[in-house]
């Protein structure tokens, strides 16, 4: 059984990719150092596959930590790297935080790699490195923007990182997924995305609102050039985020001769305003989501969506599930997750 190592492996895209790579044949480690995840996501991971992967709770920031793990479970031969921290308005706040966590993990792990003979690395990257696009929908040819967070940057640089160590020859190979918008949850509403605090992102935060455990929801401005005035995303179901990581890895790991680096866009191709996707749910639920117009957030990109036929095609990968499908299983993980008075 092939051994993936998975970063990060306890958190919201980690969790449910562990759950799909297990579901694939893979043996998955799991390390993470629990900053942004609970441990108890292992419970749901296992009710899902029946499978409870192995588990190191460490930082991928220190080096010794990671070079016991290799040691202590050998033949990993691919990883997917998901730790790191990723609220954007955060890393304006605390940049070098963001700059140590999210590229020291990275380096240690790339410089491991060959000592433990680890083959590939799949890359967490964001559509946010390629900024305010000039047109949609965008593909992996348009122009990598300057940051406008160091979270951003962070992904730009990481990008960068991985492929100056490829181009030197060194013995690995990687795939770097851009995501769009990741949203929902596992259908069988045992994990799903657990916000510490006042979520930032929008769907836990509609969900939230809808539980009634905020009291209405801010639609961050109606001002845009978008049809509503609504800014415009590639909402992206979790669940196929993470089976195109299994397709990536089994790309990787299957084919030794296979191309060394590949970047892809992970996205529906369809853009949906905020007021739809707040209309999607509403239909999807039946519960309304109390919502007035506030501001717009600074920083906020007007519009960005995905044109996903180079994983379609090359990677072999569609996103399948409907929006209000996905509406649905965020709902449903919402109630799971709501404290009962
Ligand atoms: C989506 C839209 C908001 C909250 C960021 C990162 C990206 C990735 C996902 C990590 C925007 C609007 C939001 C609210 C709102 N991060 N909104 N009211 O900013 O597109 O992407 O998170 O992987 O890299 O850039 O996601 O969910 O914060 O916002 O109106 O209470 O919803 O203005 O238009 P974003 P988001």
């Amino acid at each position: 059984m092939t051994k993936i190592l998975v970063t990060g492996g306890t958190g919201y895209i980690g969790s449910h990719t562990v759950v799909e790579l297990q579901q694939a044949g893979y043996e998955v480690v799991i390390i993470d150092n629990l900053s942004n995840s609970n441990i108890n996501v292992l419970d749901g991971i296992e009710k899902i596959s029946g499978i409870r992967p192995a588990f190191v709770k460490g930082d991928v920031t220190d080096i010794t930590t990671l070079r016991q793990l290799f040691k202590d479970h050998p033949g990993i031969k691919g990883i997917i790297n998901f730790a790191a921290s990723k609220a954007v308005n955060e890393s304006v706040q605390k940049p070098l935080l963001y700059y140590r966590n999210n590229l020291v993990s990275l380096l240690n792990l790339l410089e491991l790699m060959p000592e433990f003979g680890v083959e590939g690395i799949v890359f967490s990257s964001s559509c946010t490195v390629y900024g305010e696009p000039d047109n949609n929908p965008i593909d992996e040819s348009a122009p990598i923007k300057p940051a406008t967070s160091p979270y951003g940057n962070t992904k730009q640089i990481s990008e960068e990182i991985i492929t100056d160590t490829i181009y030197s020859g060194a013995p690995i190979k990687s795939i770097i997924l851009r995501y769009f918008n990741p949203v929902g949850a596992h259908p069988s509403a045992e994990i799903g995305e657990l916000p510490l605090g006042v979520p930032q992102n929008l769907i836990p935060y509609l969900t939230q609102t809808a539980a009634g455990i905020r009291k209405e929801l801010t639609v961050f401005g109606n001002d845009y050039d978008t049809p509503d005035g609504s800014c415009i995303r590639d909402f992206i179901d979790v669940v196929d985020l993470a089976k195109a990581h299994v397709i990536a890895m089994r790309r990787m790991l299957d084919n030794p001769k296979g191309e060394k680096l590949e970047i892809f866009n992970l996205g529906t191709g369809r853009g949906l305003s905020v007021l739809e996707l707040i209309e999607s749910f509403e239909r999807a639920t039946g519960v309304k989501v109390p919502h007035k117009i506030g501001p717009r957030r600074e920083g906020d990109i007007e519009k960005i969506w995905a044109e996903p036929s180079k994983a379609n095609n090359v990677l072999g990968w569609k996103a399948e599930a409907t929006i209000d499908d996905t509406m649905r299983n965020a709902w449903r993980w919402q109630q799971k997750i709501t404290p009962k008075d």
